[in-house]
């Protein structure tokens, strides 16, 4: 599965935007909230994406790149997710954090930086959705993919099998066409891409080829 991340959009031109990936092979759209503490970087509030998320007829993926997630799990519900990544990291009782996210309604996704291992969800994988593996340092869009990814996609697959956990793997950041068979290979279900979709000639040819 492929979702865009709707970070290297145009936003001066959403409307066209939406026009293409409504239409597009694209599964989900990704949708990144950051606050300038958690991550070096502000992107775009709850305000906003309250008009944004109308123009979708993709299911909204959030991963929210900020501190205290839990404050706003009302907000995204009311955007309409599917499914809402917290981050490991910014989660003091992810366990209490998941289980409100599931009371919401939607589903539930952990997120690890690149520099947290996977062995930190022995605990929790039985517990969620999904989980988002950052393959770079979150923040900003077109960054380079940082490799040692693949290792971490690979023993979070043999981490999913052992436990029967049904929880999906997502990957984000530097995924390009380049990259993507890889991490399919070794186990990845969705990859979100940026550039590699927006920063193309033809974005929904890239997002048939990627969706797969
Ligand atoms: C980075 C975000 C990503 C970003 C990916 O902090 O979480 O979702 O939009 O963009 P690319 O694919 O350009 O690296
Ligand atoms: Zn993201």
């Amino acid at each position: 599965m492929l979702a865009p991340s709707l970070l290297s959009a145009d936003f001066g031109n959403l409307e066209r935007e939406f026009q293409w990936l409504n239409n597009s092979a694209a599964q989900w759209l990704h949708i990144d909230v950051m606050d300038g503490v958690f991550v070096p970087n502000i992107s775009f509030g709850f305000p906003v994406l309250k008009h944004v998320a109308r123009l979708s007829r993709k299911p909204l993926d959030v991963h929210l790149m900020i501190v205290e997630p839990q404050k706003f799990i009302p907000e995204v519900k009311a955007l309409g997710a599917y499914i809402m990544n917290v981050h490991y990291e910014a989660c003091t009782h992810l366990h209490r954090v998941i289980a409100q996210i599931h009371d919401a309604g939607m589903k539930a996704g952990v997120t690890l930086n690149p520099a947290t291992p996977v062995s930190v969800l022995q605990d929790i994988v039985q517990d969620v959705d999904l989980v988002l593996l950052m393959s770079v340092n979150p923040g900003f869009g077109g960054q380079k993919f940082i490799t040692h990814t693949y290792n971490k996609v690979r023993q979070l697959r043999q981490l999913i099998d052992s436990t029967g956990s049904h929880a999906l793997i997502e990957v984000d950041g530097g995924v390009d066409l380049t990259n993507y068979q890889e991490l399919r290979r070794l186990g990845a279900d969705v990859l979100v891409a940026g550039n590699a979709v927006f920063g193309a000639d033809d974005p929904a040819a890239v997002c048939e080829k990627m969706s797969v």
